[in-house]
């Protein structure tokens, strides 16, 4: 599993407590971090070389893109490249959205990278064509959550100005689509309303990938044993261990440095 950061610890955390027995490995590439304002292809090249990397090293038999805008930019050149399942967080987040609806209009917020790729528009269009979809970048939340800051006064004036086109947009759901979101879910509850379901890409691609693995015949056979989690940064170790702790939980004691080829 792979995010630019600590966003896909939220999968994580989802995947640990829905697949316990499974043996995980995650890569923040904090030091490439953000994705989110970086040009798409940047992002496909970054995503395809830690792919590879988690493929060639850990023997891993399916990678959980963790990351929305890893997602929009290099799903379909991972599945294509790669002999084993490749799982992303758009399509199962927008599946969720569709059963959830009742006014048929729904709110999806994630980066500039992920927003401007139309990835949701066209997985949304694949699934129900009658539902309307409104669409908001929210450039600066995620350097919030990258710091550990996810609650407090200031991230709540941020999102109150950033979601305001979502509440004028009267939705009934709202996707978080990037994966860092779920960290500031109060915040942004405080500034929908009560009324507005979120759903979190991240327990939904968990869910996907347990019935992936239990279609593929690919789910471990000893349920009982706990499985091991590993934790690799391509940036500052120190920093990676503290923040990502707090995230996740304590399955995060310590972390790898890996070093990418190919850096900014
Ligand atoms: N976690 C990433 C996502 O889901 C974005 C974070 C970033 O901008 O690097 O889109």
């Amino acid at each position: 599993m792979f995010d630019s950061g600590f966003g896909g610890l939220t999968v994580a955390r989802a995947t640990i407590d829905l697949l316990p027995g499974e043996d995980l490995v995650y890569l923040g590439d904090t030091g490439r971090y953000p994705y989110g304002s970086k040009p798409l292809d940047d992002v496909r090249e970054h995503a395809i070389e830690i792919a590879n990397h988690l493929v060639d090293k850990f023997d891993i038999k399916v990678l959980v893109v963790a990351c929305n805008t890893a997602t929009a930019a290099a799903l379909k050149d991972l599945r294509a490249d790669l002999s084993i399942d490749v799982l992303g967080v758009i399509k199962p987040g927008v599946r969720a959205v569709v059963e959830r609806t009742d006014s048929k209009r729904i709110g999806v917020i994630g980066t500039v990278g992920t927003v401007s790729s139309g990835a949701y528009e066209s997985a949304l269009a694949a699934l129900d064509d009658h539902i309307e979809i409104v669409t908001c970048a929210c450039p600066g939340l995620v350097e919030f959550v990258e710091r550990g800051e996810t609650t407090g006064e200031r991230i709540q004036i941020l999102v109150e100005r950033l979601l305001a086109p979502i509440v004028e947009a009267d939705v009934d759901v709202l996707l978080l689509g990037c994966t860092h979101y779920p960290y500031l879910a109060r915040a942004i509850s405080d500034a929908v309303g009560p009324e507005v379901i979120l759903v979190s890409s991240a327990d939904e691609t968990a869910f996907e990938l347990a019935r992936l693995l239990e279609s593929k015949g690919l789910g471990t056979p000893d349920e009982n044993t706990a499985g091991s989690a590993r934790f690799i940064s391509s940036g500052d170790i120190a920093s990676f261990t503290r923040v990502g702790s707090r995230l996740l939980g304590p399955e995060l004691v310590d972390a790898e440095h890996w070093r990418p080829k190919y850096a900014p």
